[in-house]
């Protein structure tokens, strides 16, 4: 079928973050949303409740819909520490991939019982688009050869596609990261060039899925031409944008979508955006457009993305966004909550306890409130202070999140 969201009425809502949710204040006005399931290192498909025990209460729910995401490949987070992965390229990492994670995932979902759910697979977050952007790191470049992350994703694409009931949509980053031109050409070509080595070449894909993780909102709605100039001025040409083609998620996933239609994709394709935590309301929410002449005020004033850097990514307070639904615009078959709200980014100390469950995941700076931006030593990293490893619950950070609602809760 063309759109999976479209044609499921029962979205499966994950009962661990939906218990973490509504234990906190005000969390229940949320607890009831869909969001994805991570598969994020080979225990979480056996231990706990399990890949096969959320399919089970899938069905007793009688759910026709479950998301989750495939986050497990060799290197992974190449580019930043705060979500590297258990396996590593040159310890045999595509060969445990694929025996010991992604065969078992295919396995458990290729069970007959579990025939009637149609299965979301977001695969790999970050993966592709930093072999466009990161290769001057060495774990990226590594990831960037045999056993990297091409091999993966085509294994992954290649086992998920014998499923008919599976719909895989790929990782695109973010408009913040992939939307300038000399970064766009390239995804496109990287990951379209992957995809038609695929053993069913487009057919082994929905589409693809933007935001993920990150903050960026679907629209501007104060600055909805790039082009606009102040001051003589384009307003690409602001600070904040660093000329970038895309001030929002809606404008960068229609024309991901058309650059691979282009390219030989059918209509059929749509895109995915991850609006968990991109809602930017609150009191700082700008209300109308700058009045002003200047182009970085006209900016700052208008945009309701409040990051101090487009480039900060980790536990920023940002608000939730829309809520899942199917078809909110031309070629997006949904918005959906990919990242849960709640769950940190990345640790905010230093000097970090290691995480018994996640020995590779690190500090990295980006998640530190009190460093500069990584790119930009001009400016903070923005994020918020206290949070754990990455995945773990930070009770603060929901709470700036559901203050920061638009559409208000
Ligand atoms: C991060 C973590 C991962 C977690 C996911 C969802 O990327 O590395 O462990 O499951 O976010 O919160």
């Amino acid at each position: 079928m063309d759109n999976p969201f479209a044609a499921s009425s029962s979205w499966y809502v994950n009962p661990e973050w939906s218990a973490n949710a509504s234990s906190e204040p005000g969390g229940s006005a949320i607890a009831n949303y869909s969001t994805a399931v991570w598969m994020d290192r080979i225990a979480a498909i056996t231990e706990g409740v399990g890949l096969r025990g959320h399919l089970d209460q899938a069905l007793a729910n009688g759910n026709d819909l479950f998301t989750f995401v495939v986050y497990n490949l060799p290197n992974r987070d190449c580019a930043a520490l705060a979500s590297n992965g258990e396996l590593l390229i040159s310890e045999n990492g595509f060969e445990r991939y694929k025996l010991e994670y992604i065969d078992p995932i295919v396995e458990i979902l290729s069970d007959p019982a579990y025939a009637d759910i149609n299965i979301v697979a977001v695969i790999e977050v970050d993966s592709l688009p930093n072999l466009v952007t990161n290769l001057s790191t060495p774990e990226c470049q590594e990831a960037n050869g045999p056993g990297g992350y091409r091999d993966g994703i085509r294994y992954a694409l290649n086992q998920l596609s014998t499923l008919p009931n599976v719909y895989s949509y790929v990782d695109i980053g973010n408009s913040g990261w992939l939307g300038w031109s000399s970064n766009f050409g390239p995804a496109v070509s990287l990951i379209g060039d992957l995809i038609e080595t695929t053993d069913k070449g487009w057919n082994s894909v929905a589409g693809f899925v933007s935001n993920t993780s990150n903050y960026a909102p679907v629209e501007e709605p104060f600055l909805p031409d790039p082009t606009l100039t102040v001051g003589g001025q384009p307003i690409r040409s602001a600070d904040f944008y660093e000329w970038n083609d895309y001030l929002e998620e809606l404008d960068f996933v229609q024309d991901w979508r058309q650059a691979m239609i282009d390219r030989g994709a059918p209509e059929t394709i749509g895109m995915l955006i991850d609006t968990g935590r991109n809602g930017w309301g609150g009191p700082d929410r700008p209300t109308g457009v700058s009045a002003s002449l200047d182009v970085n005020t006209y900016v700052n004033e208008s945009r309701i993305d409040r990051r101090e850097h487009r480039g900060n990514w980790c536990n920023q307070p940002g608000g939730v966004g829309f809520r899942p639904q199917a078809n909110p615009h031309p070629g997006v078959d949904a918005y959906v909550w990919v990242k849960p709200p709640g769950e940190s980014d990345g640790i905010a100390d230093p000097n970090f306890e290691q995480d018994p469950n996640d020995p590779n995941k690190k500090h990295d700076p980006m998640c530190d409130p009190n460093a500069s931006n990584r790119y930009d030593g001009s400016v903070s990293t923005g994020a918020l202070p206290n949070a754990p490893h990455a995945g773990g619950w930070f009770p603060e950070g929901f709470q700036v999140l559901l203050e920061n609602a638009y559409p208000p809760l």
